[in-house]
């Protein structure tokens, strides 16, 4: 197989997500993709409580729903999930495992790195959790920096990309249609719709909930607790189906399979 010059040769669509997870490749199978392909997807997400009915790896799950499908969509591999998050705020609710912001940072560079000296030139991180992104912005700064130091020969080609489902703009006005001010900012219908239509178990906890406490400044774990005593923020779980699960997964996949191909595209430096 002939390399490309850019990274925008992809392999395109897969049957089933088995082909592009990285967990289930062996190691010629990686260096073969990587003569056709330099893109690869990191999930990102969060272990913390999401509510008094929502489980604690929603933004894990979430995540990692989305890049599989983005890496159905486009053939492009999905690296397993990094399920750990800056989760600082969180703390005050049994379950929840937080990395520091300085841990975090460490560790998206480290893995940044490891597949940068691999020859990977696109990252293109797929996030859950807001917490993440002022970090995991950081840890790509640094990984630029780092490449350069390190003298990799493609260092002036790596591009990293935080992509933040929830954000999506289509994923957002689903989200309203459905939900209104209903979606609040934590512990939201969208997410919990997701989780719903990926694991039919947690139907289980579903109920109605009371008045949510609006949203407000995020500063350490007792005063989250404080001010939003059962971990919602302004939020109601209990309108999610694993019906609008399936529709929010769609728009979200869309819209970042789109993106990602722009981002395969940009010309290498
Ligand atoms: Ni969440």
């Amino acid at each position: 197989m002939v390399a490309t010059s850019s990274p925008a040769a992809h392999p395109g669509p897969v049957g089933s997500t088995e082909a592009i997870r990285l967990q289930l490749r062996s190691w010629p199978e990686v260096d073969a993709y990587l003569q056709r392909c330099k893109g690869v997807i990191v999930p990102l997400g969060s272990t913390e409580q999401h509510g008094p009915t929502g489980a604690i790896g929603t933004d894990a799950l979430t995540a990692e729903a989305v890049a599989l499908e983005v890496g159905r969509r486009t053939g492009v591999l999905v690296t397993p999930a990094q399920a750990f998050g800056m989760a600082e705020h969180h703390l005050g609710f049994a379950g929840t495992m937080s990395l520091q912001p300085a841990t975090l940072l460490a560790v998206m560079h480290d893995l940044v790195m490891s597949l940068a000296r691999h020859g990977f030139e696109r990252v293109y991180v797929i996030n859950g959790h807001g917490g993440n992104i002022a970090t995991t912005r950081a840890a790509f700064a640094q990984a630029y920096g780092t490449a350069a130091a390190r003298g990799l020969p493609n260092a002036t080609d790596l591009r990293c990309k935080l992509a933040n489902w929830f954000m999506a703009p289509e994923a957002i006005g689903l989200a309203r249609e459905l939900y209104g001010d209903r979606e609040g900012h934590h512990a939201t219908p969208s997410e919990i719709a997701i989780t719903l239509q990926l694991e039919p178990s947690l139907e289980a906890k579903q109920r109605p909930l009371p008045e949510p406490a609006p949203a407000g400044p995020i500063h350490g774990p007792e005063d989250f607790r404080r001010r939003h005593p059962d971990g919602r923020m302004g939020s109601d779980p209990s309108l999610a189906t694993a019906e609008h699960g399936a529709r929010f997964l769609e728009v979200a996949a869309t819209a970042l399979a789109a993106d990602l191909e722009r981002f395969l595209a940009e010309p290498a430096g």
